[in-house]
């Protein structure tokens, strides 16, 4: 049994979730369901990210007093908590950073910094960008426009504390390549890598800013050292990782947890979590994360998908519609981990259609009637020398596929792998022609074809509980599988099915 701590990152609760927040979330909680189901403990932290000017600023526009963010933050977070709920997230916490023991954890990581003399004050003159919460040199913001995206960012001219990151700048080039020859890399997927890699090899690291005046912003945790002062919002959202596992008040349950085994994050926040996370660990003295997992962007008509942007797509809207599951296995299915994906409702239909509906539901469906048909509704005995067929090969194969593409963190690829496995058989069914075999009486060739449909069939249901846990629960429940997930179980010769409704009904 492996101990496997993993993460999503904090979201901002300025605005409601959207399909790109959904995106890493679903992501891990089939990671996290995957291991589960192979017996490892798990341990799945998600959480909202609190402080900050944008947040200050969003408070203000919904109408919230100067000093009242706490108030709009706790509107704001029930919408992920509920999302999650309806997408069936199974998280163990929900870490916020406005919690004490997270801020207490801040003040432990800054005061030991301080106290390491990692620490200095200085005049700091460059850019702000509120919305990506981000400090730029004049070099980087050129005219006054934030690099990343491509709004006027805020001149600043004014004292803060910064941390001396470029002191571990080659640390950090050798810890990447080192995991890299071991072949446990630190970044995924590889291109990922690469980018941070180049990017620490040709730039020299810039001490980060670690704090913000109060009097620009005071919706933040106060620096321990300075009252005047509050703490930079990503150093405080990062600290979420140890802070949530014990690390300020404890450490028992810490050492038992930490080191993560990943963090799961987007793109644009991987040089927060490759640079500056790992940095931050190195000069408190604790261990690294095992991995930094690294996906793509949902993106509308060329660009990135965000609140800001106008194009977000509401969740709850596709999961009142179409299901939970069918949200989750089209983000999952539809992009490679680590690309950017397209995302629009005509394709979410299409493919909605195609594989649920016709693929997968209709092979219960069939299944299902023959075994009513044919078998009295009642599960029949596997023939002698059952298991040689084609169907059960591909059948047994299927568990040796799903830990190779989930080994490399490609939920599409397992995706495709069990709909492989759906695909033969349905194409089972009409190159045998079980009514033929019926109407010629053949009911040994009948048996043994209704048993590799059946288990294939069990297969599948177990196989989908990762990505899609309802719709795993509700084909086992209809083949009579009343065990937890946990337990491999076998199907039971004489058991009753119980045939439900479409489990997808087609979408006109
Ligand atoms: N609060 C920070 C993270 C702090 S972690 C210590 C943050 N929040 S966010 O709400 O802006 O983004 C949260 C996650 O959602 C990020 O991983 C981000 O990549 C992801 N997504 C936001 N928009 C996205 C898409 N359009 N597509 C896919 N994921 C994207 O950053």
């Amino acid at each position: 049994m492996k101990k496997i701590y993993i993460t999503s990152p904090l979201y901002y609760v300025n605005a409601s979730p959207h399909i790109g927040h959904a995106y890493t979330e679903v992501m891990c909680d089939a990671v996290a369901r995957f291991e589960k189901q192979r017996g490892h403990k798990v341990f799945f932290m998600t959480g909202s990210d609190e402080h900050g000017e944008k947040i200050e600023n969003a408070a203000l526009e919904a109408g919230f007093a100067a000093g009242e963010e706490k108030k709009f933050v706790d509107t704001i977070v029930p919408r992920f908590t509920s999302l999650w709920k309806k997408l069936n997230i199974g998280y163990d916490h929900f870490i916020r950073t406005t919690d004490k023991m997270h801020e207490e954890a801040v003040k432990k990581v800054l005061t030991l910094l301080y106290e390491k003399n990692k620490i200095y004050k200085k005049v700091y003159k460059g850019w702000f960008c509120t919305p990506c919460e981000a400090f730029w040199s004049d070099s980087q913001a050129k005219n006054g426009v934030c690099p990343d995206c491509g709004r006027r960012a805020e001149k600043l001219d004014e004292e803060n504390y910064f941390f001396k990151i470029s002191e571990y700048q080659n640390t950090l080039i050798n810890h990447i390549k080192k995991k890299r020859a071991e072949k446990t890399p630190f970044i995924i997927p590889r291109m990922r890598e690469n980018e941070v890699l180049s990017f620490l090899e040709k730039n020299k690291l810039q001490d980060l800013c670690v704090s913000r005046p109060k009097s620009r912003l005071s919706w933040g945790v106060e620096v321990p050292f300075d009252k005047n002062f509050v703490t930079y919002v990503w150093f405080d959202a990062l600290v979420n990782y140890i802070s949530g596992v014990g690390y300020a008040d404890k450490e028992s349950r810490f050492d038992s947890i930490w080191p993560a085994y990943g963090h799961f994050i987007g793109k644009d926040i991987l040089r927060h979590h490759a640079v500056y996370w790992p940095i931050m660990l190195m000069a408190i003295g604790e261990k690294l994360p095992g991995h930094i997992f690294t996906h793509g962007w949902w993106v509308i008509k060329g660009e990135k998908m965000s609140k800001s942007k106008g194009n977000a797509v509401d969740p709850g809207v596709l999961i009142e519609k179409y299901g939970a599951d069918a949200l989750r296995y089209f983000l999952l299915s539809a992009v490679q981990f680590g690309h950017d994906g397209v995302f629009s409702e005509e394709l979410f239909i299409r493919k909605y259609n195609d594989d649920l509906a016709n693929d997968l539901g209709n092979l219960v469906n069939r299944t299902l009637t023959m075994v009513e048909k044919y078998f009295e509704g009642k599960i029949p005995g596997p023939p002698r020398g059952f298991g040689a067929g084609s169907l059960a090969r591909k059948t047994k194969s299927l568990g040796g596929a799903l830990e190779k593409t989930m080994g490399d963190f490609s939920f599409s690829g397992a995706l495709a792998a069990i709909w492989e496995l759906i695909n033969a058989a349905n194409k089972y069914i009409e190159d045998t022609a079980p009514w033929k075999l019926n109407r010629e009486g053949k009911a040994e060739e009948l048996t043994g074809f209704i048993c590799e449909l059946l288990e294939a069939l069990r297969v599948i249901a177990i196989s989908i509980y990762p990505f899609m846990p309802v719709t795993s629960g509700g084909i086992r429940k209809q083949l009579a599988l009343k065990g937890s997930i946990e337990k491999v179980e076998s199907l039971k010769t004489g058991a009753k099915i119980s045939k439900a409704g479409p489990l997808f009904p087609r979408i006109q």
